[in-house]
């Protein structure tokens, strides 16, 4: 097995359990919309963003591992809100994601907003409590704040939606793909690295490598989309042509789509020459060229 795997098994069943222990309990009037929540966060995923926090902190160096564990399990909870209701019949329409029948399939389309929008103020609920310095903690939730908004996923989300069945320039699907992606995969790796006293300048190294994996990450995922296995994805293919979408490969190509996925992978490798050498960095320069080869 390679480092970026074998470093990512042993972190797993702590993402796993801890996010588990952040969902409140079933056994309330509302507990449905608990449900909701523990149906799509256990559903698996890949749990690339608490991973990147984990690493962010870990290269930079002394900090709680608690504190990494939760700050990186808010970040993962934001996402599974952005892929519950990036799935509704509003935005994408799909009907399976993680490979499991999408949450407003199994609860309803009422309930999988409000397990999207439980989600996300559970994360921001779990940060409050990290035990860090509280001027950390609040850059901490400022960058998280940034990369989830309409100043990052948020904002990326309007734009893909509002760029269905047109045909956008190669500057607008960048600044998309930039910000429905890139932005909350940078600030989970940027959180980790905050968290750990990273100096300025190693922030903004760290966050040139996160901005070109969050780049290719999606450039990838659309070009998955198209010649993915759907079983190993576990959501289904064809959606993006489906649904009109702009995307990489519809606007440059499947290969200039590799080539350009490809460079920016090339370009994350090399900036982490620059750190220290450690299991660490060598698991981030695996994650990146996992992130273009992956099947899943
Ligand atoms: C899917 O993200 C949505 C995108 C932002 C491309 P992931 O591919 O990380 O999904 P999970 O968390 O592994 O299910
Ligand atoms: C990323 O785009 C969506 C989010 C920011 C949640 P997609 O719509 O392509 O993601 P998938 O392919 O459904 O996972
Ligand atoms: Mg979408
Ligand atoms: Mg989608
Ligand atoms: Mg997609």
């Amino acid at each position: 097995m390679d480092i970026f795997r074998r470093v990512l098994q042993r972190y797993l069943p702590h993402i796993d359990q801890r996010l588990m222990e952040l969902i409140p309990a079933d056994d309330l009037p509302e507990g449905n919309v608990h449900r909701a929540m523990r149906y799509s966060v256990s559903a698996g995923g890949k749990r690339l963003r608490p991973f990147l926090t984990i690493m962010g902190g870990n290269v930079i160096g002394d900090c709680s591992p608690e504190a990494l564990l939760d700050i990186g399990c808010a970040v993962e909870l934001i996402h599974t809100y952005s892929l519950i209701h990036d799935d509704l019949p509003a935005l994408d329409n799909d009907d399976l994601r993680r490979g499991k029948p999408t949450n407003h399939k199994v609860f309803g389309e009422a309930m999988a907003i409000l397990a999207g929008d439980g989600l996300l103020n559970q994360a921001f609920q779990v940060l409050t409590r990290v035990a860090l310095p509280p001027e950390r903690l609040l850059e901490i939730i400022r960058i998280i704040a940034d990369g989830a908004g309409t100043t990052g996923m948020i904002g990326g989300q309007v734009v893909d939606i509002e760029s269905e069945g047109k045909r956008i320039g190669a500057d607008l699907l960048r600044y998309m793909h930039e910000m429905k992606t890139g932005k909350l995969i940078r600030a989970a790796f940027l959180a980790g690295a905050v968290a750990a006293g990273a100096s300025e300048s190693e922030r903004l190294q760290l966050d040139r490598y996160a901005y070109n994996i969050g780049l290719a990450f999606q450039i990838a995922d659309d070009i998955l989309d198209i010649e993915g296995d759907p079983i190993k994805l576990g959501k289904p293919i064809g959606s993006d042509q489906h649904n009109a979408k702009s995307t990489w490969p519809s606007l440059l190509g499947l290969e200039a789509s590799r080539q350009t996925a490809r460079a920016l992978v090339e370009e994350a490798v090399g900036i982490l020459e620059t750190f220290k050498p450690s299991d660490s960095t060598a698991a981030l320069q695996g994650l990146a060229q996992y992130v273009i080869s992956r099947e899943t």
